[in-house]
């Protein structure tokens, strides 16, 4: 198989994709370039997932997902972590404005804080998370540089429900990519991504119908196939 293949294990698109009674109202948290975000936003604008964002916080000024979220037209709101004494203020505060946008789920997007039980309690099993490696390998910052450290043939990203350590949870959601002898970086986190977009909208929607139905998992959260 050539370097230059694109084959990757992803676990199939809900189909159909979830309906609830009324659209998920999400708010999302960011720290980066808001990519994440975008997809989210498109796959609500194509119709597959039923919900609608209500606000995008971020904590970095010069953030570019600002930018991005005020051109698609979300309200944005700036709680930079350095004005606040302590996380727990930073997340009273993430939670005040959750609540004043009528938000029911906590979408982190590149989010690079870790959070408190100020949030966590806020929204039980309803904040999410996307990481740029297969969990529980490689939490934390940097997580690409460190799988190309630790010489893995395989990486991908997760989507899974927030608790206290950091990158930990219940798995909503995997996708697995390739990783190539020549990769930098930057080229593996770009196929990684292409993996995010595709499953974090999916991954809100699986979520959400769980929650909707306790007694059930995920109908296909969990499956892989070769997808070539
Ligand atoms: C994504 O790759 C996401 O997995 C990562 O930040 C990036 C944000 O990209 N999150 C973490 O590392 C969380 N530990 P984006 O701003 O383009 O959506």
């Amino acid at each position: 198989m050539s370097p230059s293949s694109t084959a990757i294990l992803s676990p199939p698109l809900p189909t159909p994709w979830p309906r609830f009674a009324s659209p998920l109202k999400l708010g999302v948290m960011a720290s980066g370039k808001g990519s994440n975000l975008e997809a989210i936003a498109t796959a609500i604008q194509q119709g597959h997932l039923q919900a609608q964002i209500q606000v995008v916080i971020y904590n970095n000024p010069g953030a570019g997902v600002r930018t991005r979220a005020a051109q698609l037209g979300f309200p944005t709101v700036l709680l930079n972590h350095r004005h606040y004494p302590s996380r727990e203020a930073l997340d009273r505060a993430i939670v005040d404005t959750l609540q004043a946008h009528r938000v029911d789920w906590v979408i982190m997007a590149g989010w690079m804080r870790r959070v408190t039980p100020v949030l966590i309690d806020a929204f039980p099993r309803q904040v999410l998370n996307i990481h740029p490696s297969l969990l529980p390998s490689f939490p934390g910052v940097r997580a690409v540089e460190q799988a190309l450290a630790a010489g893995v043939k395989v990486s991908g990203c997760t989507v899974h429900q927030v608790e206290l350590v950091v990158d930990s949870g219940p798995v909503v959601m995997q996708a697995a990519v390739p990783v190539w002898p020549d990769d930098t970086p930057e080229i593996l986190q770009a196929r990684i991504q292409v993996q995010e977009h595709r499953i974090y909208p999916a991954a809100i929607a699986l979520a959400a119908e769980a929650a909707s139905q306790p007694s059930t998992r995920p109908s296909n959260g969990g499956q892989l196939t070769v997808d070539g």
